[in-house]
């Protein structure tokens, strides 16, 4: 009977409960009135006394072990049922929330795509550079006054290594690279060192460009320009050019657009009717020479703009600031955006 016993306890401790009609299969086999442990129990009382004792013990042991593996898997069927039955499979799933980009990504995507249409790539270049690829190159002599409204930070001396201030330093890079013809767009962060204040910033966002090949006039560069303004301010977009100087470009020029007050007044144009947007020129033939391009035979335009500008233009932002502020609110008006 010891051995029956030992067998049975073996039996059960393979067995797999995986479903109600195995647990009463289970039940019907083992725990019920002509189950297994019953039948035992039967035979017990027919056993001599002297071996009661032991046989008593086990036959408890095998009660114990039976019932304990019953409830257990009642218990884990009850379970799974619950979970099963409380998923409601018609609800619908948590949402995950989609950021947006942000707004100087925005207008330099479009700026890109824009000047993209006209044939232009993009190239990029590093932020830390040497004075000459920021400077030198494109003729800012060493001790040039121009040098002053570009101060920026100086990582090392002698040799000169800083943050760049303007993207024309991919200009110069690509430059030396490349042989005409170049027409190429450089957006990138550039910084200055500035006091931080709602117009002006330590860091912010260029989109430069550059166009050299035989034959290329101040025309191209204003045909170009007004492309751009008319696409991406709105086809009445009218452009003014006023005399300016940049080390780099000869004859240079500041760019306006008109404001959509039509010189009515408004607070952005200053009743001026009009809204400075970017700086541009001819590369000067030094700077061409400085690059190993032929300015005998080769003559290009360049031209620069700052990314944040034109967005507070576009989006009425008043405050320079608040586009490195990760203010959430502010972020979000941009969400239907593409
Ligand atoms: N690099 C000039 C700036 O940062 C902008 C510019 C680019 C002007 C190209 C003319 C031509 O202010």
């Amino acid at each position: 009977m010891l051995e029956k016993i030992t067998n049975i306890l073996n039996e059960i401790s393979q067995i797999k409960v995986k479903t109600a009609e195995d647990l009463e299969t289970y039940r019907l086999k083992y725990l019920s009135k002509k189950g297994i442990l019953n039948q035992l129990f039967e035979d017990f009382k027919t056993l001599q006394p002297d071996l009661k004792r032991e046989v008593g013990q086990k036959l408890n042991q095998l009660k114990e072990t039976l019932s304990a593996k019953y409830n257990q898997s009642k218990d884990d069927l009850s379970d799974h049922q619950e979970t099963t039955s409380k998923q409601d499979l018609s609800l619908s799933g948590d949402p995950i929330a989609i950021g947006s980009r942000h707004p100087i990504s925005l207008v330099r995507n479009e700026i890109n795509e824009i000047f993209g249409r006209l044939g232009f790539t993009v190239s990029d270049g590093p932020e830390i550079e040497d004075d000459w690829h920021v400077f030198g190159a494109l003729n800012f002599p060493p001790e040039h006054p121009a040098r002053d409204m570009q101060d920026t930070f100086f990582i090392e001396k002698n040799p000169d290594i800083l943050l760049r201030t303007h993207t024309s330093s991919v200009q110069v890079r690509v430059m030396e690279k490349t042989q005409p013809p170049i027409r190429m767009i450089m957006p990138g962060r550039v910084f200055r060192n500035e006091a931080i204040s709602a117009r002006s910033h330590c860091f912010f966002h260029q989109i430069e460009g550059l166009y050299i090949d035989k034959n290329v006039s101040f025309a191209d560069l204003k045909q170009t320009l007004l492309f751009f303004a008319k696409e991406y301010f709105g086809t009445e977009t009218q452009i003014r050019l006023r005399p300016s100087y940049f080390p780099f470009t000869e004859p240079s020029a500041e760019m306006d657009i008109s404001c959509t007050c039509k010189g009515k007044g408004c607070n952005l144009c200053k009743y001026t009717g009009w809204l400075e947007i970017l700086g541009c020129g001819m590369v000067d033939p030094n700077v061409l020479d400085f690059c190993n391009i032929d300015s005998k035979t080769y003559s290009g335009f360049a031209f620069g703009m700052g990314i944040e500008r034109i967005a507070l233009l576009k989006y009425q932002v008043k405050d320079i600031r608040i586009y490195s502020e990760n203010d959430i609110r502010f972020l979000r008006q941009f969400s239907s955006v593409l």
